[in-house]
């Protein structure tokens, strides 16, 4: 199995151009459930979860042929309506495929997606709000069973009772294809659902925020396919950002856009970066010695709860002591024991995370257990003093593309092992 080698304490200085973004682009492959048409979907990052996603799609029977970024998908006339276990419980995101194929063929059999190491994460948001659009869903034997009376699900006004990304997205989807309106009231606001609504209404939905956090669908017969480029990844940005602060560097984001990472850029000022946004991305500068500064995730545009493993790896640096406080997932901490053996001084309690900042790190041999939380443990060993060995860095894959030379070009001394 892979392993990553990161000999620390380089200065990181030079330029990362940030790829498509993983969020955006999975939800969007999705949609081209929707249609009969051939689709065009550009700017698709190269990583572990798109390639899970393709290959789902491809087992529904949607024809994919990479070129480079883009990927052209032509569905067949044979569409499953059978989303097998194997494919989905890689990963999470895969339970998007039951909204759309719910509203356009009537029926959906998809494995339930599980627990993971971030939580139990449920689907029950998602489930309900098909029930109320007049689905009839049951779970047995691991999966979700569904299906339709007379084939057409009908348009519902629906109040999630949490804010969810997945269940925005699902149902966005399904009422696409719905008799009728449907009203999203409490709906997520990340950018990567506005991705996904633009290319829905490029499909000819009519899809549209009546209010930031209420999302309006008139249900239309029919979709068309789609020619769309992937926004910038501002999780992967953010994670960059951090990575010339936690080491003092200058780094240029090309590509990163400003408007969605509001709230981290807030921060990163705080802790003491220059943060400068160009024509072409974001130019960041970090400390000599980084501030210490409370920080609690929230649903966007709060502070993102995929950068808060990241934010403590430079907590674990900062010249005083934080609080880290996880809102989103009850189980996002993993990260913690990993970045005690860099020699941090961090302890765990509940939903918070206590952050004594200490002078320096020990190279260490660490385990990523899920994907945000490995890139914590680069960042640390970006840090770090001597020799950083990361295992199972399948995790990484999932989600950055060409880490390792991405981070080379900015002078890391970091290869795969
Ligand atoms: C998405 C992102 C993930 C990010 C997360 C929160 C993708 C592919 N993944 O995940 O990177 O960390 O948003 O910003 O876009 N919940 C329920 N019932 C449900 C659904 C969710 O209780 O039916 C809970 C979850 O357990 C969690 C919270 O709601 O505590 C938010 O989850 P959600 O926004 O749905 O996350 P994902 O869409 O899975």
């Amino acid at each position: 199995m892979d392993k990553i080698s990161i000999l620390g304490g380089k200065t990181l200085e030079g330029t990362i151009t940030i790829s498509g973004s993983k969020n955006a682009a999975l939800p969007i492959l999705v949609s081209s459930l929707l249609t009969r048409e051939i689709s065009n979907l550009d700017n698709v990052p190269n990583l572990l979860d798109i390639t899970t996603m393709k290959e789902l799609l491809i087992s529904l029977g949607i024809k994919i042929v990479a070129k480079e970024k883009s990927l052209f998908i032509e569905p067949s006339n044979n569409i499953s309506t059978h989303a097998d276990y194997e494919l989905v419980r890689k990963m999470r995101a895969s339970v998007l495929v039951l909204g759309p194929l719910l509203a356009r063929f009537g029926e959906a059999e998809v494995s339930l997606p599980g627990g993971c190491a971030i939580g139990s994460r449920p689907v029950d948001i998602h489930i309900n709000a098909l029930k109320k659009m007049g689905a009839k869903l049951e779970i047995k034997d691991g999966y979700i069973k569904a299906s339709v009376p007379n084939k057409k699900l009908v348009g519902a006004d629906i109040t999630f009772p949490k804010v969810s990304v997945g269940a925005t997205e699902n149902i966005i989807m399904a009422a696409c294809l719905a008799k009728g309106k449907t009203i999203i009231r409490n709906a997520a606001l990340e950018p990567e659902i506005d991705d996904l609504i633009t290319v829905l209404n490029k499909m000819g939905a009519n899809v549209y925020r009546s209010d930031s956090n209420k999302i309006e669908v008139e249900g239309v017969i029919s979709l068309k396919g789609f020619s769309h480029s992937v926004m910038p990844d501002r999780i992967e940005a953010g994670t960059y950002a951090m990575a010339a602060v936690i080491t003092a560097g200058r780094i240029e984001l090309l590509k990163a856009e400003e408007k969605y990472l509001k709230n981290v850029i807030k921060y990163l000022n705080r802790v003491g970066a220059k943060i400068e946004s160009t024509n072409n991305g974001i130019n960041i500068e970090g400390p000599k010695v980084i501030k210490n500064i409370d920080m609690k995730t929230e649903v966007y545009p709060g502070f993102p709860t995929d950068l808060q493993a990241q934010a403590m790896a430079l907590m674990s640096v900062a010249e005083g002591s934080s609080v880290i406080e996880e809102s989103i997932f009850e189980n996002r901490f993993m990260h913690i024991a990993e970045l005690v053996r860099f020699g941090a001084n961090i302890k765990n309690e509940g939903v918070k995370a206590h952050i004594v900042g200490c002078k320096a790190l020990n190279g260490a041999q660490v385990m990523a257990t899920d994907l945000r939380a490995s890139s914590s443990l680069i960042l640390a060993g970006l840090r770090a003093e001597g020799e950083t060995i990361i295992n199972r860095v399948y995790h990484l894959d999932r989600g950055y593309e060409n880490l390792e030379k991405k981070l080379s070009m900015c002078g890391a001394n970091i290869r795969r092992i």
